[in-house]
Formats: C-alpha cells, structure tokens, sequence
C-alpha cells in the first residue's frame, strides 16, 4: 500500500511549482513589478512552511472524478492565495506576532503594509482563478465570491464574540463554519465541478469538506493551547490573550463545575490577560474536560466526513481524500 502521504506531497508540489511560476509572473521582485513594498510582503505572506492543505484538496476533489489535475490549478492556486490574505489579516485582527516560525507581515513590516499585502492577494487570487479554462467558470467565480464574502462574515462573528458571554455551541459552530469550513467547501466543490461531478455529488462533497473544515477548526483550537510555540508555528495561547470563544472555552463553560466556570469567566473579564492566565485556561480546559470534548469533536466529524464520501458510490475515487483526513486527524502544526 501507498504511504498515506505521499499523494498528498505529489500535489503539495504541483501546487508549490504553479505558485511559484505565477508569482515569478505577478510578482517579480528582480524584474519590473513595482513598489517593491507590494510584492515583498506578498511575497513572504505566501512562503513559509504552509501546508497547502486547501489548494490539494482542490486537486483531490478534482482526480476524485477523474478530472485533469493541470485544469484545476489555477484554482487551486487562487484558493491558496485568498487563503493568504485572510491569515495576513486576520494576524492583525488576532495581535499575533509569529506565523509558520516566521514573525508575521504587520510584525515583520507594519499594518499598512500587511492591509495592502493582504488586499493584493485578493486580486491576485481572481487573476488566478480567472486562468481556469472551463464551461463553468461562471459558476466557480460564483462560489469563490460568496465564500470570500462568508469568511468575512465568519471573522466577524469571531471579533463579536471576544465581547460576548452568551456564546453557545451552536453559535460557536456556525462561525467556524464560516471562518473556517467554508474554505474548504469551496475547494471540495471547485474541484469536483471541475472534475465534472453531477449535482448530487458536489453536494455530498461540500458536506464532507464542512465536516473536514469545521473538525479542523476545533483542532486548531485545540493545538493553539496544548502544542508548543516552535512546533506550531504560531503564538502559544493566542485565543485566550485575545478572548476568543473557542470550542475549549464554550465546552468548559457549558460542561465545567461551577468554580471551574466562574475561574474562568474571571480570566476572561481581564483587559490584559497574562501568561500565567493562559496556563490557567489550559488547567481548566483540562480539568473541565473540555480538551477531550475537543479531541471527540474532531474525530467525530472526520467520521461524518469518511460517511460522506462513503455516499459518492463506487465510481468516485475516494483514497486520497480519505487519506487527507489521516493526515488532519494527525497534524500538530
Ligand atoms: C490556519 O490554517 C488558519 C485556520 C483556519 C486555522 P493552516 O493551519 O492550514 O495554515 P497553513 O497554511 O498551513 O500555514
Ligand atoms: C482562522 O482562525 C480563521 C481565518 C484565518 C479565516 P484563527 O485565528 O484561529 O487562525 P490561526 O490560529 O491564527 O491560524
Ligand atoms: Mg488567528
Ligand atoms: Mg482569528
Ligand atoms: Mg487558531
């Protein structure tokens, strides 16, 4: 049997390649695309270590129906790109000063430059997605607009909600979904339209990409408190510094003993929050056991996405999907 990941890394390079000719197109810092205070940080915004986890699954989606990988790149580049430009962005929003090992754009530069850098990525992604050569680019333009649109609609609840004490699991659920999950439907639905899936199929597709999306979330809440700054890439306790309502913090509220609850609304009402705070949240996450609530969610829901693809019949090649959520399941950064 094939290693599980060695399709996935096949694609990540495909992946890697195009964006790399695209940029050396768009973006040339030795020829004459100019000001160089654009392009740098668009540049660096879209290096790194990432794990181009969207952009594959574009091309997955896609070979699922036996569709030419060559045809789906340009959107799957472009899907990496918007995906570019909301962690530009929502770095600024979160105060985060580190992204995979890297000081991040605002940090490395300032503001402006991450807002400018960020607003660039857009455009760039629709210069992208606008390559794809097929009958349905109307239809996939369609979908990349509104989910962009649904994103900073998630991103906003995310704000609200650091002010909000009346955030339940539900309320939870539905801005991940759309901070989060809605990418990764985009990129399973984009490629299975490419891929020339019928109706049906696109939407059991966009159904196993929300399990995947809202699974994923919940782990990167996950990973924000309990993985350790080198290895995640990304500010250790990020979400309690800035007050988020995360899976771990609305688990803990709604299934915590009352002096664990009360704790933990204490940290929460501090303007500042220090790093001692922090590790308070992770003991009451623990203790409360909210932090295997967390762990149960995820696998739950990539069981659900497993179902999902079960539904697409025999004729859909399903492994590499399958795989990727092996992979997810097991990430820690
Ligand atoms: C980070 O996404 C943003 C979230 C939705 C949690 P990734 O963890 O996929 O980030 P990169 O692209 O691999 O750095
Ligand atoms: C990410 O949420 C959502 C988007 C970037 C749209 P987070 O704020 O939790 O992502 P990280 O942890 O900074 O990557
Ligand atoms: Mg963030
Ligand atoms: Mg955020
Ligand atoms: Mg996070």
């Amino acid at each position: 049997m094939v290693a599980p990941h060695n399709k996935f890394a096949e694609y990540k390079n495909l992946v890697n390649v195009h964006l790399e000719n695209f940029l050396d197109r768009h973006a040339s810092l030795v020829s004459a695309t100019l000001p160089r205070s654009l392009y740098e940080p668009v540049r660096y915004a879209m290096e790194g270590n990432g794990k181009r986890i969207r952009p594959a699954l574009v091309l997955m989606s896609c070979a699922a129906f036996g569709g030419a990988l060559q045809k789906a790149l340009p959107a799957a580049a472009a899907i990496e790109l918007v995906h570019n430009f909301t962690l530009v962005h929502d770095d600024i929003m979160d105060h985060d000063d580190t992204r995979r090992g890297r000081p991040t754009v605002h940090r490395k530069w300032d503001t402006d430059t991450a807002l400018l850098a960020g607003d660039a990525l857009v455009a760039m992604a629709y210069q992208s997605l606008l390559q794809t050569e097929s009958p349905h680019l109307n239809r996939i333009c369609q979908i990349f607009t509104d989910g962009i649109l649904k994103i900073c609609e998630g991103q906003a609840l995310d704000r609200e909600f650091e002010h909000d004490d009346s955030v339940t699991p539900t309320r939870y659920e539905d801005m991940i979904l759309k901070k989060t999950a809605w990418l990764l439907i985009m990129c399973a639905q984009m490629g299975a339209i490419l891929g020339e899936a019928n109706s049906a199929q696109i939407e059991h597709m966009g159904r196993f990409a929300e399990h995947v999306g809202l699974a994923f979330q919940i782990q990167d809440d996950l990973l924000d408190i309990t993985i350790a700054q080198e290895i995640l890439g990304k500010d250790f306790g990020s979400d309690v510094r800035r007050h988020k309502r995360t899976f771990l913090y609305v688990q803990a509220l709604q299934h915590g003993e009352k002096s664990a609850q009360a704790a933990l609304r204490e940290i929460f009402m501090k303007p500042e929050i220090a790093q001692s705070d922090i590790l308070s949240a992770q003991r009451i996450f623990s203790e409360t056991g909210a932090l295997a609530a967390a762990e149960n969610a995820v696998r739950e829901h990539l069981s659900q996405a497993h179902a999902c693809l079960t539904e697409l019949g025999p004729g859909v090649k399903t492994t590499e999907l399958r795989d990727l959520i092996h992979l997810i399941l097991h990430r820690n950064a």
